[in-house]
């Protein structure tokens, strides 16, 4: 566990070098990210490497005992590469190039993007093998999709559907094309999506996705390749944006050691509790990624602006609390962006640790302060994972196959997984957000927010979880269609339908509509959505208020197995969620964290022997938390008070024995 910066030497004089490896080394920094935007300096003209510089700034930190993680600088194409070979840049759906200025000009498909960047990279990584102050790479930076359509896309695309379904006649019947003469009858007539609508063909669309994200984890996998082959004891890892996204960030880390974040919770005192639960979603399902704890790459280090007018700038506490709050979800490092803010460039406001004055300021303090005390408890952190009992399915195809055809006005797949993962978190639950590919034997309780695509094959593992005791919550919208966005001819929830023990046998997509829905004597609103539900042998559980379908049953419960399955209609408001989930967790025998105000969070990380209880209060105001017991804090090293006063940003750790709770 330990504490890094994102450097970038290039922008400074180089008498600047050497005291800022010194501070680093004051303030307790052992690492830096260097070099992922560089490629102008690396290789100035095609086929010119100059790495003097690099070794010299690395030479320069190494002797203050930080160590290196080297960015492929593939992100930032240079203007020699993109003027001579004008191929690299991405084409977009009316066939205009996306020009440099900015970064991630490049198409992944394009043969000379993939030609310079593999020399670049092998040269890197021939030579930085075996310089012992580099300990690992990042590939590319933040990759996305780009939705390209110049001329190697579009053959990589045909080759893919080529590939995936072997004939024209396969393509034709699994897109169903029949429907307003879009059949094909020869590979040519099949392009990327260009202009016009997007309202197209939607199992083409999100073949197109996929297509797209294996464009980018092709592109990725030629550098993998080549620092896996040159350098074995280094890690490769990449840095990730938050979800929601359209890449599939889940086959973009399959091959990578870990997975890392760019982690930018808001400063806003508007967002002031929402920030910190929308951040605990966010690591939350970065964790899920690979199942494995991860790095943080980037994180805030003071206001950041320039993508757009400024934010406020962290509150006091707010850096080194949020900081806590990615170690307490499973981060086993941290590198804050940036050291200092640019002088130059389109990111000048983006700031920095230090402000372009270089006099380290407050913001700099708190993170000498946190350094130190990340430094201290990192031997006990070390090799602990977080313990969760419950779990979120996300998954990535339904984003986009919702993305492309929403279904009624304000109804969000990620907004509605928030709102559940908030729930959660305000009951203080662990919860783990993990891909419906996983494997999800083990957890007591399963939250299956709208199946849209469902194939057999996860409607039975999902069964088989409830069979052996667990308890599974569906929602609306499942089971509509399977996996090529066709919709399956039989009654919702599809391939669920038995193990729900209901069918659907009505909707109303009633959008921003408020409704309520009646479940044990008390009344909550719903929206979105109306599933006016048949039992078949569940037993209805909760009833619509509201409209011609008052009286009618808005949610079930089937006991199947040692299990059960609940099916819920609609989608309620959070309140219900709490209510709900409660019940539900209590039944399943799940701890629980009562009586949390709100933006006060907690977490566990634990090890064989002991468990670590993180007590996060992520908001501007003091807080009071009721503890059961009397906790020793490991910061200060006394006894809490049972009724804890939380300053605002306040972070408190206990130690509990296992299986104490
Ligand atoms: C991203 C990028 C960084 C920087 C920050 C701030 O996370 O990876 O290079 O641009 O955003 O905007
Ligand atoms: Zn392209």
């Amino acid at each position: 566990m330990r504490m890094g910066v994102d450097y970038y030497p290039e922008h400074w004089d180089r008498s600047m070098w050497e005291k800022d490896a010194k501070l680093m080394q004051d303030t307790g920094v052992s690492l830096i990210r260097v070099a992922e935007f560089a490629w102008s300096r690396l290789e100035p003209t095609e086929g010119c490497y100059d790495f003097t510089w690099l070794d010299d700034a690395i030479d320069t930190f190494a002797k203050h005992a930080i160590q290196v993680v080297i960015g492929t600088p593939t992100c930032t194409p240079p203007n020699w590469l993109v003027h001579e070979y004008p191929d690299v840049l991405p084409r977009d759906a009316q066939l205009h190039p996306h020009y440099p200025g900015v970064r991630g000009h490049r198409c992944y498909n394009s043969l000379s993007m993939r030609h310079y960047s593999t020399l670049i990279v092998e040269k890197l990584a021939l030579h930085y093998a075996a310089n012992p102050a580099v300990v690992g790479w990042q590939i590319d930076n933040e990759f996305g999709l780009h939705e390209c359509n110049c001329d190697h896309c579009n053959s990589r695309f045909r080759d893919w559907l080529q590939n995936k379904y072997g004939s024209i006649e396969a393509v034709n019947s699994e897109w169903g094309t029949v429907v307003w003469s879009g059949e094909y009858s020869n590979w040519s007539q099949i392009t990327t999506p260009l202009g016009g609508t997007k309202h197209k063909n939607p199992s083409y669309l999100l073949d197109y996705k996929r297509f797209e994200t294996d464009s980018v984890v092709e592109f990725q996998q030629l550098q993998l390749n080549i620092l896996k082959k040159h350098c074995p004891n280094h890690f490769v890892t990449h840095n990730i944006w938050s979800y929601p996204m359209s890449l599939d960030y889940y086959k973009l880390c399959e091959n990578l050691d870990f997975v890392s974040l760019d982690y930018y919770p808001s400063t806003s005192p508007e967002k002031d509790v929402s920030s910190g639960y929308s951040g605990a979603l966010t690591l939350d399902l970065t964790r899920g990624i690979k199942r494995q704890n991860f790095w943080i790459m980037e994180t805030i280090s003071g206001p950041p602006g320039c993508w757009m007018p400024m934010w406020r700038t962290p509150h006091p506490g707010f850096i080194r609390a949020f900081a806590w709050q990615c170690i307490a979800r499973g981060a086993d490092t941290l590198v804050h962006f940036r050291w200092r803010s640019a002088p130059s460039g389109a990111e000048q406001f983006w700031h920095g640790l230090i402000d372009h004055s270089n006099v380290p300021g407050r913001r700099f303090e708190e993170y000498r302060g946190l350094c130190q005390e990340v430094q201290k408890l990192a031997p006990l952190l070390e090799r602990t994972k977080v313990q969760s009992e419950a779990v979120i399915l996300h998954s990535h195809d339904q984003f986009n196959a919702f993305q492309m055809q929403p279904q009624v006005e304000g109804m969000d797949y990620f907004d509605n997984i928030k709102t559940i993962h908030r729930a959660f978190t305000k009951l203080g639950i662990m919860t783990d957000v993990l891909s419906e590919n996983e494997d999800l034997s083990g957890y007591k309780l399963i939250v299956a927010p709208s199946l849209f695509l469902l194939d057999p094959e996860l409607a039975s593992r999902l069964e088989e979880c409830v069979k052996n005791g667990a308890t599974l919550v569906l929602m609306p919208r499942t089971g509509v269609k399977n996996q090529n966005n066709i919709c399956w001819i039989r009654p919702l929830p599809g391939p669920l339908s038995d193990a729900a023990g209901v069918t659907v046998a009505e909707y109303d997509p009633i959008g921003r509509d408020v409704h309520t829905i009646r479940w044990q004597n008390k009344s909550y609103s719903c929206s979105q959505w109306c599933d006016i539900l048949s039992p078949q042998s569940a037993e209805p559980v909760a009833w619509y208020e509201d409209d011609f379908f008052a009286g009618q049953t808005a949610a079930t419960v089937h006991a199947l197995g040692e299990g059960k399955v609940y099916y819920l209609g609609t989608i309620p408001e959070e309140a219900f969620y709490v209510d709900f989930f409660k019940e539900a967790a209590e039944e399943s025998g799940l701890h629980l964290f009562p009586g949390l105000p709100e933006g006060v969070q907690i977490s566990l990380r634990a090890n064989e022997s002991t468990r670590y209880l993180f007590l996060m209060n992520l908001t501007r105001k003091p807080q009071t938390v009721q503890l059961d017991g009397i906790y020793r804090s490991i910061f200060n090293d006394c006894d809490m008070d049972q009724v804890l006063t939380m300053e605002p940003y306040a972070i408190e750790i206990v130690e509990l024995p296992q299986k104490n709770v």
